[in-house]
């Protein structure tokens, strides 16, 4: 074998290395050109991205609002009744929902997380944040209303639902943290509290009458 191919072989065996050294720069360092991309498939086209300009609507911006009157897929609250306690223009009567056991101990469950703070467990208005503010004596607080008031018996359970919806003056809204079916649980259940505190003695059942009288 000649000896020029030994040299030939140790050459081509240097140059084969050059690839991973070039490669090894191109991972190493930073290009303002894109990289090599030769099967395109699709992958570059000219788009706008969210957040960017377009020149081409009054607003400049690329990303278009929802169209007025948009509902997001199941989210077509039509139900005045059930989604904002109302019937035609007055406040619901009656409850959109059946009452059942689990409901009531569901609506106990929630009013004991998000009322009884400040209303308390009975819902006289005396709560931990309540007792607390009254201690505190800073003379800006506004007391929680109790429940156990004729004017908040009388209220209708539509209006207590858009309480809870809403807020009412100093009372802050919990429409976005409480689902409407939850809302209707704690509505019921603050009926039961109200006549916890207030029902007449004939409606109690009789064996129970003679212990209280
Ligand atoms: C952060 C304390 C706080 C929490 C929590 C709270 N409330 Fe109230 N609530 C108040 C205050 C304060 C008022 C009285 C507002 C006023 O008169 O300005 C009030 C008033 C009310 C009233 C009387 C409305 C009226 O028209 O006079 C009802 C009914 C009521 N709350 C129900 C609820 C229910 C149900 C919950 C639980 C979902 C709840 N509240 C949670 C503070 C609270």
């Amino acid at each position: 074998m000649p000896r020029w191919i030994f040299g030939a072989i140790a050459i081509l065996a240097a140059l084969s290395l050059i690839p991973f050294v070039l490669i090894a720069r191109a991972r190493g360092t930073k290009s303002a050109s894109p990289r090599i991309h030769i099967i395109q498939d699709m992958d570059d086209q000219p788009k706008f991205r969210a957040q960017q300009p377009n020149s081409l609507f009054a607003d400049g911006r690329a990303t278009r609002p929802p169209v007025p009157g948009t509902v997001a897929y199941g989210k077509l609250a039509e139900d005045d009744h059930y989604y904002r306690g109302k019937v035609g223009t007055d406040w619901a009567t009656t409850l959109p929902v059946q009452v059942t056991e689990p409901m009531m101990k569901r609506g106990q469950e929630r009013f004991g997380i998000y009322c009884a703070p400040c209303h308390g467990l009975a819902g006289a208005g005396d709560g931990v944040v309540a007792m607390r503010a009254d201690r505190l004596q800073e003379g800006t607080w506004v007391p929680p209303a109790s429940f156990h008031t004729d004017v908040n018996r009388a209220r209708s359970v539509g209006y207590l639902f858009n309480v809870i919806t809403n807020g009412v003056r100093k009372m802050p809204a919990y429409g976005s943290q409480i689902p409407e079916a939850d809302r209707w649980a704690i509505v019921s259940y603050v009926r039961a509290l109200q006549r916890s505190q207030n029902t007449p003695v004939n409606e109690v059942p009789p064996e129970i009458q003679a212990s209280l009288r």
